[in-house]
């Protein structure tokens, strides 16, 4: 029988990609997106890409544990792969509680209904903002987290543990993964904490779709490509890089979605070596902003308005992952080169445009 995936949050950007990935994996799949963040666009695209027009699609608030309840009653789900969550870092400063709630109280509400269903598979979408500034490059999973510097970031190190203690204490339930209803089981985790994702599927049909002002680099680059912003800024030139911008390790939002299947079929397939595990999922390539903005232009043969401007409050020097964790493990690598994944970015943005 084919397993289940339940992809909470799976109308937004990256969980769209996965749901692709995972369709065309051999899964069946689940989406249920309360489409605070994002609208049915993605989801149509997902229909279009994977020639399924049958999803099923559960428009449900994880914050309402009865809803989630559901779900798990009315589906015999085998993973969930848990995205739904707000991530704006400025937001999150302004609206700490809208933060804590959301992302923490969806999180409890489906380790509550994992638990209570005979137990399942729980991997969670978790950032490489955990790891904080730090001189020692690149990062693997030991290297320490640090303090948060905004509630966004720390409901990703809070949701992390909460996991975690969940996968421990809920190993006592027994050993087998039991789908059933009512039947306590354990809990397994993953957490994936990504680098940058960026760009979009090769088909053009999903792609990011922020709504406003784009608080991230590569919507803001497309959005000022197209005419829709007038200028980029460049957040600071004076840091110490080779040539003064931020590095940062862009990850091709395809290949991140390609990890996350490989993750579940490793907590399917019963191939964890810990009920609790922790993936960097990255490039393990530092590019500079101003290295991303020059391959943006070239590979799209346009010219680019930008400016330099003074830093932002918050930003980091430099964070790239050390990723050989996940390609020993898991067997997964980041295959896009930046070229490609600035050129997915690009025909998303045209794409966007000619709908307009
Ligand atoms: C990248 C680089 C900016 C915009 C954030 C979150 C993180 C994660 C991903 C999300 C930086 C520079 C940006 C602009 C610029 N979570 N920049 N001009 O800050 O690395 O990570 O997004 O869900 O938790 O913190 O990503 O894309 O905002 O910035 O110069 O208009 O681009 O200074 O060096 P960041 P980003």
């Amino acid at each position: 029988m084919k397993k289940r995936v339940l992809v909470s949050g799976g109308a937004g950007y990256i969980g769209s990609h996965v749901t692709v990935e995972l369709i065309q994996a051999g899964y069946d799949v689940v989406v249920a997106d309360n489409l605070s963040n994002c609208d049915l666009t993605c989801f149509e695209g997902v229909k279009k890409i994977t020639g399924k027009d049958d999803i099923p699609f559960e428009k449900i608030d994880c914050c309402d544990y009865a809803s989630v309840d559901r779900l798990f009653s009315e589906f015999r789900i085998d993973a969930v792969i848990h995205f739904a969550a707000f991530k704006a870092v400025g937001e999150s400063v302004a609206e700490p509680l809208k933060y804590y709630r959301n992302n923490l109280l969806s999180l409890l509400n489906i380790l509550e209904a994992a638990k209570t269903h005979g137990g399942c598979n729980v991997l969670f979408s978790s950032s490489a903002t955990v790891y904080g500034e730090t001189d020692k490059l690149p990062v693997t999973e030991e290297s320490p987290r640090q303090p948060a510097i905004s509630p966004y970031g720390n409901t990703k190190q809070i949701c992390e543990d909460i996991l975690r203690d969940t996968v421990k204490a809920t190993a006592a339930y027994g050993n087998e993964v039991m789908p059933g209803i009512d039947k306590p089981g354990p809990v397994k985790g993953t957490a994936l904490r990504y680098f940058n994702p960026i760009g979009a599927h090769p088909s053009a049909l999903i792609g990011e779709l922020p709504r406003g002002v784009p608080n991230n680099l590569v919507p803001y680059i497309t959005q000022t490509a197209i005419g829709k912003r007038e200028c980029l800024s460049i957040f600071g030139n004076d840091y110490p890089t080779p040539d003064g911008t931020c590095l940062r390790d862009y990850i091709d939002v395809v290949d991140l979605a390609k990890a996350h299947v490989a993750a579940v079929a490793r907590m399917l397939e019963g191939r964890m070596a810990e009920d609790y595990e922790i993936f960097n999922i990255g490039t393990g390539r530092p590019v500079s902003v101003l290295e991303l903005v020059n391959t943006f232009e070239k590979v799209n043969n346009l010219k680019l308005n930008y400016r330099f401007t003074p830093r932002r409050e918050g930003d980091i020097t430099a964070i790239w992952a050390d990723p050989s964790r996940a390609e020993k493990e898991l067997g997964w690598k980041a295959q896009r080169t930046v070229e490609e994944t600035l050129a997915a970015a690009w025909a998303w943005e045209k794409h966007l445009a000619g709908k307009e």
